[in-house]
């Protein structure tokens, strides 16, 4: 492993490198969006360059896509395949019965659609993203521009009567801006410090005017991945209540890094 990589970085990539064994010639995939799934397209691309490897992927956001196609990976939308294996994507926190706070990246409404639309989804992981509870990390909220500050308000009158810690909320900005997602749309991020009934605030969010689509995925993940910077890993299945230890080697002959500056 180049010994310049940050231990974090090197955790995001094993816990990639060792997903990407799930990945089978023909398979139909779900490609992430973050610095965790950036890894992971990049250590399928190379399967796919050293193995001849044939997928189709559907990125859940314009740079997942942008760094799929060049690459070498190709390139699809989720109409034109419809139902996928699998997707491999990070989260932002996920407890032990694998729920996920997602949208760190901003792209959660095609994340959660792509996940939803597959037979399995693996979310890959350094071990700093376990938690107890859900919440530490604010919740992003995808809102339509209009109105979004008569949604802000439903969002956080709702919110009085959750089992939640803290109740501030705020627009996402980009710069002078709010922060503009993939489709057009604002976020908002929930500081809620900790969440505790997520299932039931997934789906109160939800019935929000103007309200999109939530960061929290309830029964979606299936398995977890969890990666050490000296190269352990940990797989965590959900459905087959296993927890099996591994360890991912680097290659010297690996040319994944090619594409970093
Ligand atoms: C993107 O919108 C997010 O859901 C990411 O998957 C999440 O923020 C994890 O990103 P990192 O892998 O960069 O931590």
């Amino acid at each position: 492993m180049p010994a310049d990589l940050n231990p974090i970085d090197k955790a995001k990539f094993v816990a990639a490198k060792r997903a990407v064994d799930y990945v089978e010639d023909g398979m139909k995939l779900g490609l992430g969006t973050g610095s965790t799934a950036a890894w992971m397209v990049r250590c399928l691309a190379e399967r796919v360059r050293n193995e001849g490897l044939r997928v189709r992927g559907v990125p859940t956001s314009r740079r997942t896509a942008e760094l799929a196609a060049s690459l070498g990976i190709a390139v699809h939308t989720l109409d034109e395949v419809k139902w996928l294996d699998l997707t491999i994507d990070g989260a932002d926190e996920f407890d032990r019965d694998l729920n996920l706070i997602k949208g760190g990246g901003a792209a959660l409404l095609q994340e959660k659609i792509v996940a939803t639309a597959s037979d399995r989804m693996i979310v890959i992981a350094d071990a700093a993203k376990e938690v107890a509870r859900l919440g530490a990390f604010p919740l992003p909220v995808e809102v339509i521009p209009f109105g979004w500050q008569t949604t802000k308000a439903l969002v956080e009158e709702t919110l009085v009567s959750m089992d939640v810690l803290g109740r501030d909320t705020a627009l996402r900005m980009n710069g002078e801006r709010p922060l503009m997602t993939d489709e057009a749309n604002y976020i908002l991020d929930l500081h809620l410090e900790r969440i505790g009934n997520p299932r039931q605030l997934a789906l109160v969010l939800n019935q929000i005017p103007g309200v999109v689509e939530n960061g929290l995925f309830i029964d979606i993940c299936d398995i977890v991945v969890i990666g050490e910077a000296d190269g352990r890993v940990s797989v965590r299945d959900i459905n087959a209540g296993t927890t099996d230890e591994d360890r991912v080697e680097f290659a010297p002959t690996d040319n994944i890094f090619a594409d970093l500056d």
